[in-house]
């Protein structure tokens, strides 16, 4: 049995972004709330600052262009 048959969601970090997970079914966030998956691929976010916690909404980019 090889590391291919197992059916596991792909993850890439986007640097300074969201976390990009393809394949997954369902995502649960830290309080334990699992949110149902019905597209390829999702962006979570990782700044903590979404307004549609646990997905990306963009805000990221505002918090990043304002530090500069
Ligand atoms: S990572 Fe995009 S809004 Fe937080």
């Amino acid at each position: 049995m090889t590391e291919r048959d197992f059916p596991h969601p792909d993850v890439v970090l986007e640097p300074h972004g969201p976390m990009l997970v393809r394949g997954a079914t369902s995502i649960e966030d830290e309080e334990g709330t699992v949110h149902a998956v019905d597209r390829p691929v999702v962006a979570l976010c990782r700044c903590a600052k979404s307004s549609r916690l646990p997905w990306c909404d963009g805000t990221h980019k505002v918090l990043r262009r304002n530090r500069s």
